[in-house]
């Protein structure tokens, strides 16, 4: 018994570590822009239903106003732009994600939750499970230009 009360510790010990980890890097992305790491993550398929997103180099300023509202709405209840809240800050969310995994976290929040490594580290420091809003395909899109205008800001 206590043999395998303390194999379950080591492994609990492994899996934290596992995650402090990768959220270090995650906040080192942030800060220096384009590592390599970065570009690692950025090319790194995604779970969920979105398997491509069409990023143009400008961001269109009528979609991501479009956005704000929508995340005003629907995600400021949880997140803010810089500090942690209930959900973790989005400045930077979209130079250390793939838009892929954004549209993902907002439409197929169960599928990221389940089987994303990085969410399932969030989720064992924010311990909650981030709901499906049901916000349709289209105002994804634009919450995902937001994000993208924001972290330019
Ligand atoms: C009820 C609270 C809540 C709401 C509302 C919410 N989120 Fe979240 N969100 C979370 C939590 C908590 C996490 C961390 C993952 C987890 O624990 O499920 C998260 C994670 C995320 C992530 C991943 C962040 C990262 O660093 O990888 C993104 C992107 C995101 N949310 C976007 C949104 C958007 C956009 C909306 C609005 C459409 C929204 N969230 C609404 C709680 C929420």
């Amino acid at each position: 018994m206590k043999k395998i009360g303390i194999l379950t510790l080591t492994i609990m010990m492994v899996s934290f570590i596992g995650c402090n980890s990768s959220d270090n890097k995650a906040e080192n992305n942030a800060q220096t822009g384009t590592t390599e790491e970065t570009a690692v993550t950025k090319t790194k398929p995604s779970y969920g239903k979105i398997q491509h997103v069409d990023i143009k180099p400008e961001i269109d300023k009528a979609m991501a106003e479009q956005g704000l509202r929508i995340f005003d709405v629907t995600c400021t209840s949880c997140h803010k732009y810089d500090e942690r809240y209930v959900g973790p800050p989005l400045r930077k969310v979209t130079q250390t994600r793939t838009p892929e995994y954004v549209m993902n976290m907002i439409l197929d929040t169960e599928t990221m939750i389940d089987n994303d490594d990085t969410v399932k580290c969030l989720l064992q420091e924010y311990m909650l499970k981030m709901p499906n809003m049901q916000v349709d395909e289209k105002d994804a899109r634009s919450v995902l230009e937001h994000l993208r205008e924001i972290a330019q800001q």
